[in-house]
């Protein structure tokens, strides 16, 4: 889901082998038509233009959305649609950005926030000079840590995996 540009596409049709099947949500044109491009050798591998808070998909094995829940409304809910779309034993994987607890990274976490500044549509030059300073990844820390609360209340089997010093983190799951 927010496939984006279709960097994972390739990745995921090696594990899912030549049976298996994987589909590309993005809201995006212009990024869903490079990730068409990046998969067009692939006959089990398709991308579709759409909303992943509602997915064109009626059935899946598994979902996996990487950089995208910090960017919906109410992550909670679309990470419980997606847990329902895969169902009873289905898996779930989130990878998400999120300032960093690691005490090794923690020194760059001001950075991190004008980082998170700087890709606000919204913001200009003066907020991302404030944002080492403030909170200013508050509203997209809370937004991760919704999503994966959401999975942590629909999944077992849990694996939790940190990277980059901890501002990268990945969750999955089996549904129950
Ligand atoms: C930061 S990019 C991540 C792209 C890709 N997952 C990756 O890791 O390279 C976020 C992507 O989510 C997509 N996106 C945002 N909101 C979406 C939505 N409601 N439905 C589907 N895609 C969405 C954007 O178009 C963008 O391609």
């Amino acid at each position: 889901m927010g496939c984006g540009t279709g960097a994972n596409l390739p990745h995921l049709r090696e594990r899912v082998e030549p049976d298996g099947r994987v589909i590309g949500v993005d809201i995006t044109r212009p990024l869903l038509d490079r990730a068409a491009e990046r998969v067009r050798e692939y006959d089990n591998v398709a991308v579709v233009q759409g909303d992943a808070a509602r997915p064109p998909i009626e059935d899946a094995d598994a979902v996996l959305g990487t950089f995208v829940c910090g960017l919906f409304g109410d992550p909670a809910t679309i990470v419980e649609d997606w847990c329902d779309l895969v169902g009873d034993g289905g898996r779930i994987a989130l990878m998400d950005a999120a300032a960093t607890d690691d005490p090794l990274g923690w020194p760059l976490n001001p950075l991190f926030r004008a980082f998170v500044a700087a890709g606000a549509p919204s913001s200009g030059v003066a907020d991302v000079l404030r944002a080492p300073f403030g909170r200013f990844d508050a509203p997209l820390s809370r937004r991760v840590a919704d999503a994966r609360a959401a999975v942590a209340d629909r999944a077992v089997d849990r694996r939790y995996e940190t990277f980059g010093l901890g501002f990268v983190g990945l969750l999955s799951g089996r549904v129950r």
